[in-house]
């Protein structure tokens, strides 16, 4: 669908880059980073880089069972990472470099410590009780469902103090919340609104659909054709079909409410909201912006980053978004993020900068992932060392190896932290005296210095912003080739997925100007009836 706006909002033209508050910069000392950390480091985001909003994962009070998707107090910072005084530095800072702030919400679950747990867990009829999912066995003295924990195992722990289950998606440290209770629908709105009178700018909403269930409970059914990301192993959990455990349609009122609230704080500026929403089919995914564009803002669009990494499967994922978006409803997309293996690890090194050019040339919103700008790839984290509680429990799905410490220099400890600092949260990776920002920054072909080159392009081409999409053939199934345009202004982007140089044939647009070339050793005319692209290579293409 075509978009002929101009007036886009400071989410539709912005670029998002996600920042793991662990592994950004350490201002304290004890090996994980920290707000304070993170205002040291604006000026890269806002004048090296040039990002347009960041987006912080959780920072709240958290037993750090899940790294703080175990909230404990939605409305203050953990200790760990400051206080609230320091977040309203970030965010006054970042507001003076013209970067928004979106902050993660975590409504599913919190954290088996928040008192609300610890008042529901008390007796049967403690007045939060029904706060969260608790449960009988089945008759037959059974699980009260067959569902399941996304972090291994049963999604029910048995409570012996009062001889009930309680529901958790995710680890046993993260009790569902009951979202068909009005109290809770108000104590989290309440916690949305204390954020958004300090000045946030949106929210990314964790698991955003997790938050209504069945409420019949019934068993989810076994998934004839179990599939997963391309780069993943198919485990348990994807052996049913997860209808009954989360994403009822209940959601979508929910989700209007939520976006009445961001309307009202939008009439001061504009705020945002994205969900996290692991769902692949396009009509059940789009139910998510609302029937009337009236519920998130984005659901996050994860299919790219799980097709596998071929010319043609990556067109059927932006044909297909493209095909199915409602009329105003604006695209995003993503190739890494906290929870998925770095993507230099996953296309390697050379189709990580092709990677970086399709994300920044499609239409929507990019979100960026810390550090690959870089090209950081997965680090090996020893057993002994493994933090994340998924990759403890479920071998091979451990976090951990895409969640190290950035690199920004070749001192000891990277300029993560102080030299002397002895224990970082994470280690580092063995490679950091190579791949790091300040020796990037010095090499004019670098990873880093591509990025940036790409983000200045799109900040100033109008047909990157706003303008259309259409795929073209150019006679090759190896590349991937799509035109942008906004009024005159004409651009291809020219994507070769394979290490083999490629020809193409695009006769009907006459000749062009090359003005990026990922491997940045190629600009000028180009005969576009006629022309090739390098192994890897990729190219934003004017159209004359
Ligand atoms: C999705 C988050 O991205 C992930 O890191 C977390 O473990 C789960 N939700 C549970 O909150």
């Amino acid at each position: 669908m075509t978009h002929h706006t101009h007036n886009l909002l400071w989410w539709q033209s912005g670029v998002i880059y996600q920042i793991y508050p662990r592994s950004f910069q350490d201002s304290s000392g004890d090996g994980v980073g920290d707000l304070a950390g993170i205002i040291q480091r604006l000026d890269y985001l806002s004048d090296t880089l040039g990002i347009d909003a960041l987006w912080l994962s959780p920072f709240y009070p958290s037993p750090m069972a899940d790294f703080g998707y175990d909230v404990a107090n939605y409305t203050d910072v953990d200790p760990l990472f400051g206080d609230l005084a320091a977040f309203d530095r970030l965010v006054e800072e970042a507001h003076r470099r013209n970067i928004r702030v979106i902050i993660d919400f975590v409504p599913n679950h919190t954290s088996d410590q928040h008192p609300w747990f610890l008042e529901s867990r008390s007796s049967r009829d403690n007045p939060k009780r029904d706060w969260y999912v608790w449960k009988d066995p089945k008759p037959d003295g059974s699980l009260p469902t067959n569902w399941l924990s996304h972090f291994g195992g049963a999604a029910w722990e048995w409570d012996e103090k009062n001889s009930q289950y309680y529901l958790h998606s995710f680890l046993k440290e993260q009790p569902d919340l009951n979202w068909r209770n009005p109290e809770v629908k108000a104590a989290m709105f309440d916690a949305l609104r204390f954020w958004l009178e300090r000045g946030v700018d949106g929210f990314r909403i964790d698991v955003a659909h997790y938050i209504m269930k069945d409420p019949d409970y019934r068993d989810n059914p076994l998934n004839p054709n179990p599939v997963t990301a391309h780069f993943k192993p198919v485990n348990e959990y994807d052996k049913y079909l997860h209808v009954h455990d989360k994403g009822h349609p209940d959601v979508h009122a929910v989700f209007r409410e939520w976006r009445a609230l961001l309307d009202a704080y939008g009439r001061e500026r504009p705020r945002y909201s994205v969900g996290e929403i692991h769902i692949f089919d396009w009509a059940e995914w789009c139910r998510y912006y609302g029937a009337n564009l009236d519920e998130l803002h984005m659901p996050f669009n994860f299919a790219l980053l799980w097709a596998p990494w071929q010319a043609a499967a990556i067109r059927k994922v932006v044909d297909g978004l493209e095909a199915a978006l409602p009329e105003g409803a604006w695209p995003n997309y993503v190739l890494g993020n906290h929870d998925e293996p770095r993507l230099a690890s996953r296309y390697g090194r050379e189709q990580a900068r092709l990677a970086a050019m399709l994300l920044l040339t499609l239409r929507g919103t990019p979100t960026l992932y810390y550090g690959d700008e870089l090209g950081m790839v997965n680090v090996p984290v020893p057993p002994e060392k493994e933090q994340d509680p998924y990759g403890i429990r479920v071998p091979g799905m451990g976090r951990d190896p895409a969640r190290t410490p950035m690199q920004w220099d070749a001192t000891p400890n990277a300029g993560f932290a102080l030299p002397e600092v002895k224990d970082l949260w994470l280690p580092l990776s063995p490679e950091y005296k190579e791949v790091n920002v300040a020796r990037q920054l010095t090499g004019p072909r670098s990873l880093l210095n591509l990025y940036r080159r790409l983000l200045a392009y799109r900040r100033a081409t109008p047909a990157l912003h706003w303008g259309s999409y259409r795929a073209l053939d150019a006679g090759t199934a190896d590349c991937f080739v799509f035109l942008r345009q906004a009024g005159e202004q004409r651009l291809l982007v020219a994507l070769n997925f394979t290490a083999q140089e490629q020809k193409l044939r695009l006769p009907e647009f006459g000749s062009g100007e090359i003005v990026v070339s990922t491997t940045m050793a190629r600009e000028g005319k180009v005969n576009l009836a006629d022309f090739s692209l390098r192994g890897n290579e990729g190219m934003i293409i004017e159209v004359r």
